[in-house]
């Protein structure tokens, strides 16, 4: 393979720096060329092309930082619909106009479905990146538990469910145990917990803080390090009225509570509670903006004023309770340590991969307790179901006590391995060197972009080359 392309598709996370960076150091080695392709699968549909040489001379461009967040190539939720041959075909065509023998996608469960067609036309394998966390398995034959049940309002009359499973659930056993851009998030997410708590406290207050990760409830579970006193995830319908006298008794206790809530929690009936528009991205997502909101509705409805009077001297519900979210503060920045390094190893196996002849596999970063953190390949048609779909990855309910509200004992087992020594000496004199350099008032913002703009390369040039 001579040379290849690499793309980053869906949301952005911190890590997708460090998995190209892993990929064009592999690929320097083995003397392949790496094309960045502009704005994920975005780009393939402009007869142009856009595209940057990340190494020309097998030499890494200076802009491919590792430790820089985003992606230096751009992103985008724009993918290539399975159903429509004719786009397949000029997508590939255009690729192999490139002179792209191979590509590597960076992305999550929703690229990993839209390259399976790719596959059958060109060598594509990818490396994992997510914030949420919802990229794998929990066990080996998950994807064989999703059953179609009849449902007319439906597009195709049908919803996908998960029947029960009849495997026993072991941390060893899970197919992709952890995602770069998770780690950073977690990070992000408890150092706002513990700084929201702060003012709950002094304040007598309530707070709600809204976490990201779509159906998943990995974050709101890793933001457990920050100490929040509840953390609702999607997995568990909410109780309203049981959380209510909860938050009563702690209140009661501390006068301050502080809730975190994953964006997709539903209530007993399954609805979702952040789901107040019937809005969707461009890759078919539902938005997912009001979980918070809606909840501190309820509990405003059914505890009351007359409970915070009596307690805070004059102070409404409506002024005791408050929402914050995280937001894509929780998506961005630097990535840590844990991420930056995992990230590199993924990347560089994808390109290991495509160059040894493989075709959609997926590089995987596995742990157990023999081998720790280690990275493997895995083949993508195992993560698919019967009839072709990937699903995304729900936390394990075994991960998550619902009583307490808390991560279990195998949730708090999942997390310690990933945090242990997540953060690294230099994240922390990273802080230091840059928060308040003086050049940040003196000098404008020099965007990456900027950098990058100068070296994009189109077809109809590189064709004259
Ligand atoms: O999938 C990553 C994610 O950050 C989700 O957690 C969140 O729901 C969504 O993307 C937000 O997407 P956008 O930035 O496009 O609003």
């Amino acid at each position: 393979m001579k040379r290849i392309g690499i793309l980053t598709a869906g949301g952005d996370t911190p890590a997708l720096n460090a998995t190209i960076y892993g990929a064009v150091v592999r690929a320097n080695r083995l003397k392949v060329e790496v094309f960045g392709l502009i704005k994920g699968f975005n780009c393939l549909f402009n007869p142009r092309v856009p595209h940057v040489h990340l190494n020309p001379l097998f030499q890494t461009i200076p802009e491919l930082d590792p430790a820089l967040g985003g992606s230096l190539i751009g992103s985008s939720r724009d993918f290539v619909d399975p159903e429509k041959k004719d786009d397949l075909d000029m997508v590939v065509e255009r690729l192999k106009k490139l002179g792209i023998d191979g590509l590597i996608c960076v992305g999550g469960d929703g690229t990993l479905n839209g390259l399976q067609p790719l596959a059958e036309r060109l060598p594509t394998v990818l490396a994992p990146k997510t914030i949420d966390n919802d990229l794998g398995l929990n066990h080996p034959t998950e994807s064989d538990e999703w059953v179609r049940v009849s449902d007319p309002a439906a597009k195709g009359g049908f919803h996908y469910k998960r029947s029960d499973s009849r495997a026993t659930f072991s941390l060893g056993q899970m197919v992709n145990y952890v995602t770069p851009g998770y780690a950073t998030a977690v990070y992000v997410s408890s150092s706002a917990i513990e700084r929201v708590r702060t003012t709950a406290e002094s304040h007598r207050r309530i707070a709600i803080i809204e976490v990201m990760g779509r159906h998943s409830g990995y974050i709101a579970l890793g933001s457990a390090y920050g100490r929040p006193d509840i953390i609702l995830v999607p997995e568990v319908a909410v109780d309203i009225e049981q959380l209510a006298e909860r938050v009563k008794n702690i209140y009661d206790l501390q006068k301050s509570v502080v809730i975190v809530c994953g964006e997709g929690i539903t209530d007993a009936q399954g609805h979702e509670l952040g789901a107040t528009t019937k809005s969707t991205d461009p890759a078919g997502n539902v938005v997912l903006s009001g979980a918070a909101e809606a909840l501190r509705a309820q509990l405003i409805h059914l505890i009351g004023d007359h409970y915070f009077r009596t307690y805070r001297r004059g102070d409404s519900a409506k002024e005791a309770i408050f929402t914050r979210k995280v937001g894509h503060t929780q998506r961005g920045g630097r990535p840590i340590l844990f991420d930056r390094f995992h990230a590199a190893r993924l990347g560089a196996e994808a390109l290991n991969m495509l160059v040894e002849g493989s075709n959609n596999m997926i590089s995987v970063l596995q742990h157990d307790a023999e081998r720790g953190f280690h990275v493997e390949g895995y083949d993508a048609n195992r993560l698919r179901d019967r009839w072709g779909l990937i699903h995304a990855r729900h936390m394990h309910p075994d991960f998550y006590d619902a009583k307490l509200m808390k991560p279990s004992r195998t949730g708090i087992d999942y997390l310690l391995p990933i945090f242990a020594n997540a953060l690294g000496d230099d994240d922390m004199e990273h802080i230091r060197r840059t928060s308040f350099a003086p050049s940040n008032l003196l000098q404008p913002y020099h965007s990456i972009n900027t950098d990058i703009n100068k070296r994009i390369r189109y077809l109809a040039a590189a064709e004259e080359t």
